[in-house]
């Protein structure tokens, strides 16, 4: 089979693969848990994604990680990763989303990898912020991020058939929210503030039955697109938008052509039908689970899903430190 994107379609679930992945920077991370070092969480992390990416049979280029090379000596922007066999895929990835929620201990922090066919993951890099709008299948067709907060509230409800006053807005607690907050409260949808974490307060958003209908407000760019990968393999919907943070960053973005007022949706971000996703918890929150250590070992939980059969699994795993240690990939949690 071929792909609308001239790619031969990727017949293995790779998101299996990579929660394998997600499980060992997981891991790793987690040890540092509330110990206030948000950069031990996240070098943990790095290290052990990268050893387990290492070994995916996948010809893979780095398209969102840790930055630039000359700042990131690991899982940077372009950096090759994988056996090198094919398929040939991009890849993006964030060893911990909430690198200060696991320094602090706080619920809710995740370990995400994304992974489509070569050529197909796009991040709009020139910004560091994007404002999101984020829901589910049910009410994907009448967001719009260009309308007022009240009418996408109203639209939101009635797609789902609830009062206003039933449906539950997340958004990251953050200063440049205070207009959001007034407008959604004065809509009369109820809130709930996240210190950090958006991509699982996006994925919580976009699954049905949850306690989150939508998400709304500014948070970073990669995020987003890991977010549109999620949202592709569960049938919600994602609306992104430039949030140059300064005069500085609009003008560089306008010199290098950037469109301030284009849409980007889930499609944009990532094209294609070949669409993986894969994330475990950290430190336990709404979504997942995070780590528990017992004697010997520990336990995750991760979720992994497939844009092509649109199949959503939750992954309780129980790791054997012992018999870890005797393969090869264990040097790192
Ligand atoms: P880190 O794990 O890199 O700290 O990111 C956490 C996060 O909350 C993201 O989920 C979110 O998109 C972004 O930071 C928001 O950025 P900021 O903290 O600068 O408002």
């Amino acid at each position: 089979m071929i792909n609308s994107l001239s790619h031969p379609a990727i017949e293995r679930n790779i998101a299996m693969e990579l929660v394998r992945v997600t499980e060992a920077a997981a891991m790793a991370a987690a040890r540092h848990l509330g110990r206030g070092d948000k950069n031990m969480v996240d070098g943990a992390a790095v290290n052990a994604m990268r050893n387990v990416l290492g070994f995916v049979r996948m010809d893979g280029i780095v398209v969102i990680g840790e930055g630039e090379k000359d700042e990131a000596p690991m899982l940077y922007i372009g950096e090759r990763i994988g056996d090198g066999s094919d398929p040939k895929v991009d890849i993006a990835v964030d060893p911990v989303d909430g690198t200060t929620l696991t320094a602090r201990g706080l619920p809710g922090a995740i370990s995400v990898v994304a992974l489509s066919a070569r050529g197909t993951m796009h991040c709009p890099r020139h910004f560091v912020y994007m404002d999101k709008i984020v829901t589910g299948a049910e009410a994907r067709d009448c967001i719009d991020i260009n309308a007022p907060v009240a009418e996408n509230l109203k639209n939101i409800a009635q797609a789902k058939k609830k009062n206003i006053s039933e449906v539950t807005v997340v958004v990251l607690d953050r200063p440049r929210h205070a207009r959001l907050l007034e407008d959604i409260r004065s809509a009369g949808a109820r809130v709930k503030l996240i210190s950090d974490g958006d991509v699982s307060a996006s994925i919580e958003a976009a699954l049905p039955d949850r306690e989150i209908d939508v998400l709304m407000g500014i948070g970073g760019t990669p995020e987003g697109v890991l977010a549109a990968a999620a949202i592709r393999c569960i049938g919600g919907g994602i609306q992104c938008k430039a949030w140059p943070r300064d005069d500085k960053e609009r003008d560089a973005a306008l010199a290098k052509g950037e469109d301030l007022e284009k849409v980007y949706r889930a499609g944009d971000m990532v094209a294609g039908d070949d669409v993986f996703f894969a994330a475990s918890g950290v430190s336990s929150g709404e979504l997942l689970k995070g780590v528990h250590y017992f004697s010997g070992g520990a336990h995750t939980q991760s979720i992994a899903m497939r844009c092509r059969s649109g199949t959503v699994r939750w992954i309780d795993s129980r790791h054997n430190f012992q018999r870890l240690d005797k393969l090869s990939f264990r040097e790192t949690y």
